[in-house]
C-alpha cells in the first residue's frame, strides 16, 4: 500500500535491534553505563579554541552571497596547502567542497552510476555507505578485507566481486573500524582494475604507528579516476560544521569531464555555507590544539587497550589509524550474547561486530575518542567478564 506512494529505496526497517532496545531499557531504569560507541568528537572532552574558531566564523566576508559551485577559492587555497603539508598534490581546481563527506559519496555516486549499478566497498566497514547507495539507487557489493595479524587488501578478491553493472571501487584509509591502511602495492595493483577509485581518507591525519609502504592518499595514482574525500569532520575534529572536499584525480580528460559534471551537480544544490568558507584557513590553524590532544587520545587509548589484553582471551586486533579499535572475544558465545551480557551484566556498551559487517566470529569495537579513564574501566571490565566466563 505505501508502496504506492513511496520510492523502494527510501523504505528502511526502522524496528530498533536487540542491542538498542536492551540498552533504551537500561537507561529507563536508570542504570549507568560505560560507554565505548561515542564517535562524535565534540562530546569527548577534547579542548577546543572557541574564541578562535568563533572569530573564525564572524568573518565579514561571510556576509555576502557569492555562490561559486567549486566552493569559494579561499578554502580550496587553504586545502592546497593543507593536503600540501601531508604530501598531496593537487591544484585548486580539482577541488569541489560539499557540506559533508556523506553528501559527497551521493554526488559521486550520481556522477558514476545509473539506477542499478554497483559499486565495490570493503567488508568490514562503515553502515552509512549501505544508507547512502540505497538512497542512490544503486547497490553496494563487498569485497573482503583480509586479516593475518594485519589487514591486506586483496586485489584478486576485489576483482572477482565485479560485474559487468559495477562502476566503481571505494577504499577507506584508515579504514572505520578495522583502522587498515592503503599499502602502495595494493593501490597500484587496484588501479590497475581501471575502474575509478572512490577514496575516503577522512582518517588520514590520524596514522597510528608506522607501516611500510602506507600511502597517504589515493590520488598518488594517476592511470585511472580518483575522487579523494577529506573534510572538517574528522581532520578537525568538527563535524557541526559541515565542510568536506572531493579531489579529483587521474587522467587530464576524465578528470574534466568529471569536473564539468561535478559542477552542475553541485551548482543544482549550492549546500555549503559560506561563512564556513571563508573560515576554513583559519579553523585548519584552530584546531591544531584539538588534533594534538586527540591524537594524544587515540594513543593513549590504544597503548591501554594493547598492555590490558596482552596475555588474555581477548585480542586487540592490529590498528593503523583511525579512531576505533576491535577486540577478538573468544568464541564461548554468541556475538549478540557477548555484547547483551557485557551491557547488562558489566554495564559495559559497545558496538557488535556485525554493526560493520565482520565474520570471523564475535567481535566488539570500541571507540579510541573515549575519554582514557572511561576506556581503561571499560576493558577492565570487558576483560574481567571474559575470565569470568571461562573465556
Ligand atoms: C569512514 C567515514 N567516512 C565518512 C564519514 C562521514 O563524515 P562526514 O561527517 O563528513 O559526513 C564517516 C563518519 O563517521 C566515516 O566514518
Amino acid at each position: 500500500m505505501l508502496g504506492c506512494v513511496f520510492s523502494a529505496r527510501s523504505f528502511t526497517d526502522r524496528r530498533p535491534n536487540i542491542l538498542a532496545e536492551r540498552l533504551a531499557a537500561m537507561r529507563a531504569a536508570g542504570r549507568a553505563t560505560i560507554d565505548l560507541t561515542v564517535s562524535n568528537p565534540t562530546v569527548v572532552g577534547l579542548p577546543y579554541d572557541w574564541n578562535a574558531i568563533g572569530a573564525a566564523l564572524a568573518d565579514a566576508r561571510g556576509a555576502t552571497y557569492d555562490p561559486q559551485p567549486f566552493g569559494a577559492t579561499v578554502a580550496r587555497d587553504a586545502i592546497v596547502s593543507a593536503w600540501g603539508t601531508q604530501g598531496i598534490e593537487i591544484s585548486s581546481e580539482r577541488l569541489l567542497l560539499t557540506a559533508s563527506t556523506s553528501e559527497a559519496y551521493g554526488l559521486l555516486f550520481q556522477l558514476l552510476c545509473d539506477p542499478g549499478d554497483e559499486v565495490l566497498v570493503p567488508r568490514p566497514s562503515y553502515p552509512l555507505l549501505e544508507h547512502l547507495a540505497r538512497l542512490s539507487g544503486i547497490s553496494l557489493v563487498d569485497y573482503p578485507l583480509v586479516y593475518d595479524g594485519v589487514w591486506h587488501l586483496d586485489v584478486d578478491l576485489v576483482a572477482r566481486r565485479r560485474t559487468a553493472h559495477t562502476r566503481a571501487v571505494v577504499v577507506v584509509s584508515p579504514n572505520n573500524p578495522t583502522g587498515s591502511c592503503l599499502g602502495r602495492n595494493e593501490l597500484g595493483a587496484l588501479a590497475q582494475l581501471g575502474l575509478p577509485i572512490l577514496s575516503d581518507e577522512v582518517f588520514g591525519s590520524y596514522q597510528l604507528g608506522e607501516r611500510e609502504g602506507r600511502v597517504r592518499s589515493a590520488l598518488e595514482v594517476d592511470s585511472t579516476l580518483v575522487l579523494a574525500l577529506d573534510g572538517l569532520s574528522k581532520r578537525c575534529a568538527l563535524p557541526q560544521l559541515k565542510l568536506a572536499w572531493i579531489g579529483v584525480g587521474g587522467p587530464e580528460h576524465l578528470v574534466t569531464e568529471a569536473l564539468a559534471r561535478l559542477e552542475i551537480a553541485a551548482d543544482a544544490y549550492l549546500s555549503v555555507a559560506t561563512p564556513v568558507q571563508v573560515a576554513l584557513p583559519k579553523l585548519l590553524l584552530a584546531s591544531d590544539q584539538t588534533v594534538a590532544a586527540l591524537r594524544a587520545r587515540l594513543g593513549t587509548n590504544l597503548a591501554t587497550l594493547r598492555a590490558a589484553c596482552a596475555g588474555t582471551s581477548v585480542t586487540l586486533l592490529h590498528v593503523e589509524g583511525g579512531w576505533a579499535a576491535t577486540l577478538r572475544l573468544p568464541a564461548i558465545a554468541s556475538e549478540d550474547d557477548w555484547i547483551l551480557g557485557l551491557l547488562e551484566a558489566d554495564g559495559v556498551l559497545c558496538q557488535p561486530g556485525w554493526f560493520y559487517d565482520f565474520d570471523f566470529g564475535p567481535c566488539a569495537v570500541v571507540s579510541l575518542l573515549t575519554p582514557e579513564a572511561t576506556l581503561a574501566e571499560g576493558i577492565a571490565r570487558i576483560l574481567s567478564s571474559a575470565h569470568r566466563r571461562g573465556g
